[in-house]
């Protein structure tokens, strides 16, 4: 998630939960430059090999050097961004802007699949712009190319986040590939919901998460724990972990976020900054907490690092 779920987090939270086959990085944007920001840079530094870089192009070129740069650096997949709503992103015919001129993004991928010694490619995309209808010619036109999977957010462009995920636009998918080609993202908060998906969609055994994680950076392990996702992978917490009872949980959450506080402190390049990076965290994970909404309106009024230490210290359980 861009701006959230960084190298930074990634790392911290891998050492720290289990659960986790495959993490994807934020987008990383591929221009007719053939260059990428330091930060991106940085993003793609490789640690863990569950890694995927997210590309975000609609240039060919652009992709197909990005995706052949990555693979030098060691990635064995790259995955395709067609689902950012952002306008900033979909009004310049990127992310799930590219959904809008089918034609084109069939001439994109047909480039980048003709294209010999790329790594897998995989794709995460909308299942539409504006009408749910959309998702047919979609389903089809992927049809036609061999992604190594399709994360589909069964959202249109134009719902942005808001409302319920469409899972009728998911069958659509779910009717024309084997189910293991599939993974499903979106509103997956609980083991429960995980289970859902399992149990409507038998044989999809991929679930990606986000929000939901940020939220309860402990879902992943339950999901597993519960059986809820449709693998045989055994749960696999960290050897070391305390049990999930709630008051190890927070203990364990306040674990990742003091590594999380100096690992940031010693990239960024000052207090305030790593304290908005925590005041973004905390936006989804005073979720977690049966007080989260009063840790919250005290970790924004944090104007320090020792206040927010102080704030955290006072709730240190649930
Ligand atoms: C702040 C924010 C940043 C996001 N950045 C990305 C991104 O860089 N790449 C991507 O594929 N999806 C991105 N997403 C979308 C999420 O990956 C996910 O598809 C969406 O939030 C729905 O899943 P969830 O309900 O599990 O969060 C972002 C979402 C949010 C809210």
């Amino acid at each position: 998630m861009e701006g959230i779920t960084n190298f930074i987090f990634r790392r911290v939270y891998l050492k720290h939960f289990g659960g986790i086959d495959l993490s994807y990085t934020p987008f990383i944007v591929a221009n007719q430059t053939y260059s990428f920001k330091t930060k991106e840079k940085h993003e793609l530094i490789p640690y863990d090999e569950r890694t995927v870089p997210q590309i975000l192009s609609n240039n060919p070129d652009a992709f197909i050097h990005a995706a052949g740069y990555m693979k030098d650096l060691g990635y064995k997949e790259v995955n395709l961004n067609l689902g950012c709503p952002s306008p900033t992103v979909s009004g310049r015919g990127r992310g799930a802007g590219m959904l809008k001129d089918i034609e084109k993004l069939d001439a994109f991928l047909d480039r980048v699949f003709s294209t010999e010694g790329l790594p897998a490619v995989s794709v995460k995309t909308r299942a539409g712009v504006e009408d749910p209808a959309e998702v047919n010619a979609i389903a089809k036109l992927y049809k036609k190319y061999p992604f190594d999977k399709i994360i589909v957010h069964p959202r249109l462009l134009k719902d942005y986040y808001k409302g319920c995920v469409r899972r009728d636009c998911f069958r659509v998918f779910y009717e024309n590939f084997e189910p293991g080609k599939l993974v499903f993202n979106g509103d997956i908060n609980t083991a429960e919901d995980a289970a859902g998906i399992a149990w409507e969609f038998p044989g999809v055994d991929k679930i990606m998460t986000g929000r939901g994680l940020l939220s309860d950076p402990l879902l992943p392990e339950k999901i597993r724990a519960a059986g809820a996702d449709n693998t045989s992978a055994p749960a696999d917490a960290p050897v070391d972990a305390p049990s999930d009872a709630p008051a190890d949980a927070a203990e364990r959450i306040f674990a990742f976020l003091d590594e999380l506080w100096d690992e940031y402190a010693a990239y960024l390049s000052g207090e305030a900054d790593v304290l908005a990076k925590m005041k973004e965290l905390w936006s989804y994970l005073y979720r977690s907490f049966d007080d989260g909404d009063s840790i919250l309106r005290a970790v924004r009024k944090a104007r320090t690092k020792r206040d927010y230490i102080r704030c955290c210290r006072e709730h240190r359980s649930f």
